[in-house]
């Protein structure tokens, strides 16, 4: 049996839970638009019907193979089945195939119980990967997103208030109580300005520019705010992700923690396929490259110089100012960190021990290099 995810699998397989969904979706949008009984309401009744069989099939077939999921090696198979039925794939699973009978149970005529297949949009969530970044992000930004929230909340009762104050006597009607003047206060604050109230008094015009300003003004600071946690998030997924990469390159191994730190924000990884010449001879040079795993070979004549995993190259023309002294080719597949020459002279401000190496070895491959091309 083929492994879920396993080499030898199609995508097909993969997202046919979200073509079916796709499908039972599009015929039951499509269905409140027919005439009751009629065929096409048939038919796309029918679609629906056989979607939500092949979603309980599914379920059941998906309980029973749980044990079979790699990564549940060794794990009881009541266990593995417990532990889908719990999760969140198996939680939308049961709500998918629960979706028709609970419209049918709740005594929904129908074409209504139908509406219900809208849960089937959940199964699409499963295939966002972002999803859980975005989770993260909201909750690091959640404590500075509730201040703008407590500020949009604070303004639009305010606004509430004093267009009711402003504008009941010359609208009695639009502005009557203040839950009425509400919907104004959110359609203003909100920049929507659906146009179904407007004041009419010179107060309340002013305070409707100040509330559409504020609601500008509280947007941007809540599309800043999230930016930001995005921004943050990313940097700390690279740095962790770096920082597992730089502890295996034996160049830095001896470094402390606040060392590596300082290392891990100025590399960055790089995965490059075997045949990929990363540094042509003669071209001016950016950056050197540290080998995590995988394997380089410097293209020198007679004898070109294989450059194994925790070696670096790419030194010399930082160092030393020099066009590239030769070519370098990955001939394995490797995972590089990258040191741009910006970096490379901070680093050279930071930890100078570390230069002096790659400088000592930089200047023994040139007097080597120039050896030979004595001989
Ligand atoms: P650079 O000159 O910037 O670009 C080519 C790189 O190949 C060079 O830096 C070194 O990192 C590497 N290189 C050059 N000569 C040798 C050598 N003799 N042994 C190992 N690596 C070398």
């Amino acid at each position: 049996m083929h492994r879920p995810g396993g080499p030898h699998r199609s995508r097909l397989p993969v997202i046919l839970p979200e073509l079916v969904s796709t499908a039972g979706i599009m015929a039951m949008i499509a269905d409140t638009g027919t005439r009751p009984g009629s065929a096409a309401d048939l038919v796309l009744s029918g679609i629906v019907t056989g979607v939500w069989c092949l979603f309980v099939a599914g379920y059941a077939l998906q309980i029973w193979s749980a044990p079979e999921a790699p990564e549940l090696h060794g794990v009881s198979a009541w266990r593995a089945r417990r532990d889908y039925m719990l999760s969140a794939s198996g939680w939308i699973d049961l709500l998918a195939a629960l979706a028709l009978p609970a419209g049918w149970l709740t005594g929904l005529p129908g074409r209504d119980a139908q509406l219900l297949a809208i849960v089937w949009a959940l199964k699409y969530i499963r295939r966002t990967s972002g999803l859980t970044l975005l989770l993260r992000v909201m909750k690091r930004a959640l404590p500075s997103l509730a201040s703008v929230v407590t500020v949009f909340f604070v303004i639009l009762l305010m606004a509430a208030t004093l267009s009711y104050v402003f504008e009941r006597e010359a609208q009695p009607g639009a502005f009557s109580s203040i839950p009425q003047a509400l919907w104004w206060a959110i359609v203003t604050l909100s920049t929507t300005g659906y146009g179904d109230m407007v004041p009419a008094t010179i107060a309340g015009r002013l305070l409707g520019a100040v509330v559409m300003v504020s609601g500008i003004v509280i947007f941007a600071l809540w599309a800043g705010i999230i930016a930001n946690a995005f921004a943050e998030e990313l940097q700390r997924r690279h740095f962790l992700k770096t920082w597992d990469l730089v502890a295996d390159v034996p160049f830095f191994q001896d470094l402390g923690a606040a060392a590596i730190a300082d290392i891990v924000r100025l590399l960055h990884a790089r995965h490059v396929h075997a045949g990929t010449v990363v540094i042509r001879e003669g071209e001016s040079g950016d950056s050197m490259y540290f080998i995590v795993s995988g394997e380089a070979t410097a293209m020198l004549a007679p004898e070109p110089v294989k450059l194994k995993s925790g070696a670096f190259f790419g030194e010399m023309a930082l160092l030393f100012g020099t066009p590239r002294s030769t070519t370098v080719v990955i001939t394995k597949p490797s995972v590089l960190l990258v040191l741009d020459v910006a970096d490379f002279r901070v680093l050279a401000g930071k930890r100078p021990e570390l230069v002096n190496v790659i400088e000592a070895e930089g200047q023994r491959r040139r007097d080597a290099n120039a050896a030979l091309r004595r001989d």
